[in-house]
């Protein structure tokens, strides 16, 4: 008789998470690759997120993405195992167990670091703007500080927030920290990204103009079906490029994917198959 080793489990949680596209993310890449599994969606309530997660491992699933607001309490649930990525991001997006530890890594930097090299948008030298200091902005940082000798500073709204997040890294001179208006730089930024939530009000963060080098990328880590407000403000401050955030959201699902089965998919099918759900929703 041939035996057939049981569907592998897999999941996102959060509350909410009926929005979430990552089910239909992995579950093209199983399809890319040949892989039996299943991907949904659970809903925790906000005071059982570790019951939750406990039950899942316990009953058998291999691995969860974790989504707002739970992504510091699995940090704190992978604490004797986290990879430095989420050690530097201070959250957890990617759980597995290894049979002995909840494990822990933060695949939302490589995300968007991938998706800004298969754009073209990065080099080894590029000078990065981040705007915003929240969570977003940490989970990117430290790839980023590892993937480009040129100049990263950090600007929020509240310049406390990025003295206060620059702080947490060991960063050379080069990392600076203030005030949205101290965004400009001689020269300009090759890569200007929006790591705040200004565009869930419809909105782009007040910063000054003059901001982009030439041939510059503004990067938005929102998405949608149409250009984001920073997107706009961008193109009309002299960006040569904007793009925004779904190519970050399938780039780091796909590092997820490689972190669980060890195979890394093709991210472009894919991107093309939400870009167009995307427009057809529009
Ligand atoms: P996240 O985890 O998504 O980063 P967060 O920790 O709440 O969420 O951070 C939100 C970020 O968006 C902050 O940097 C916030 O600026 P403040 O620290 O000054 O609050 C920024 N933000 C939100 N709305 C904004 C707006 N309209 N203009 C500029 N920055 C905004």
């Amino acid at each position: 008789m041939i035996s057939s080793a049981p569907t592998q489990r897999f999941a996102v949680i959060g509350n909410p998470v009926s929005h979430s596209r990552s089910p239909s993310i992995h579950m093209r890449f199983a399809q890319q690759l040949g892989l039996d599994l299943t991907y949904t969606r659970i809903e925790a309530p906000i005071d059982d997120f570790e019951q939750v997660v406990t039950a899942f491992f316990e009953q058998g699933g291999r691995g969860l993405n974790v989504t707002v607001p739970f992504k510091a309490r699995a940090h704190a649930m992978a604490s004797a195992a986290l990879s430095t990525r989420a050690t530097q991001a201070g959250a957890v997006n990617t759980l597995w167990h290894d049979g002995t530890h909840i494990n822990g890594c933060n695949t939302d930097g490589v995300g968007l670091l991938g998706d800004l090299i298969r754009l073209g948008a990065w080099s080894p030298r590029a000078n990065v703007l981040i705007v915003g200091a929240g969570g977003a902005a940490r989970g990117v940082l430290g790839p980023f500080l590892a993937a480009t000798r040129g100049d990263i500073r950090v600007v929020n709204r509240t310049a406390g927030r990025a003295h206060d997040l620059v702080n947490t890294f060991d960063g050379p001179a080069r990392l600076s920290a203030g005030a949205l208006a101290d965004a400009p730089r001689p020269g300009g930024w090759d890569i200007v990204i929006n790591a705040t939530s200004s565009s869930l009000s419809d909105a782009a963060p007040e910063l000054p103009a003059g901001l982009y080098a030439p041939g510059s990328w503004a990067y938005d880590m929102m998405y949608g079906s149409a250009p984001t407000p920073f997107m706009r403000q961008a193109h009309k401050d002299g960006a040569a490029h904007t793009a925004d955030g779904l190519g970050m959201l399938v780039g780091q699902a796909a590092e997820s994917f490689s972190i669980w089965h060890g195979v890394r998919p093709d991210v472009v099918p894919v991107l093309t198959a939400l870009r167009a759900e995307l427009d057809l929703a529009a």
